[in-house]
């Protein structure tokens, strides 16, 4: 369940620690949550199924972005999953970041990176962006958000999404589609679409 408007910069509701567990094949945490972030009560089932279904991330010593990254379920599993790697763990939301913080120590992963979205360096190119997208900020600040961070992915990189069918997902695909990204949908089951997005070869307006 989610629990205030957990896509600001300082939730306003008063914070209640609690934990939840994350069971993938590869990996078994146990992850602090707290009121004001996004599914406090267990992994969201999305999250899990991206996790589940994504592809493996790329090995070596890249770049990764979990985009929107809330306490942590996904940069946390991509920084077992590669070691080598260095994984940018964004969010808007102070508690969130907080949280994530705690929870990569707490695993031992010295290669998250915890960041706000202006803390990441512009320099910086991600093999691959993965993200449960905050779908309830609503169309335009979404369009926004993925063309800033979509644009960030190095000339090869592949960005993999979970998104709802009925907050539009598919309408989702296309609005990409049309913006010189290209989509295809991985997988579909109960609801939720994952969507793989390749880097644009040129911006729209320089075509
Ligand atoms: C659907 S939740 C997913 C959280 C986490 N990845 C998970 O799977 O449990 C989306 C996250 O995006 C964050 N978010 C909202 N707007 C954002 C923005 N402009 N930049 C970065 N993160 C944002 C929210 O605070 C929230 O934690």
């Amino acid at each position: 369940m989610n629990d205030g408007q957990y896509w600001t910069g300082r939730p306003e509701v008063d914070s209640r620690p609690s934990e939840v567990d994350l069971l993938l094949p590869d990996v078994d945490l146990r992850l602090a949550t707290d009121r004001g972030v996004f599914s406090t009560d267990r992994v969201d089932r999305g999250t899990r199924y991206l996790l589940l279904e994504g592809p493996p991330p790329p090995t070596g010593a890249v770049d990764l972005l979990d985009l929107g990254c809330g306490y942590g379920p996904i940069a946390c599993t991509l920084a077992i999953r590669c070691p080598d790697a260095r994984v940018w763990a964004v969010d808007v939301n102070e508690r969130a970041r907080d949280l994530c913080r705690t929870n990569a120590e707490a695993a031992g992963l010295a290669n998250v990176v915890v960041a706000a979205p202006d803390e990441v360096p512009e320099e910086i190119r991600m093999a691959s962006l993965w993200s449960n997208p905050p779908i309830r900020i609503g169309k335009a600040a979404l369009h926004d958000l993925l063309e800033r961070w979509l644009d960030r992915l190095a000339p090869d990189g592949t960005a993999h999404l979970v998104v709802q069918r009925h907050l539009g997902a598919d309408s989702l695909a296309r609005w990409m589609d049309d913006q010189g990204w290209s989509t295809t949908r991985r997988a579909s089951r109960k609801g939720y679409r994952l969507l793989d997005v390749a880097a644009r070869k040129a911006r729209r307006e320089d075509v």
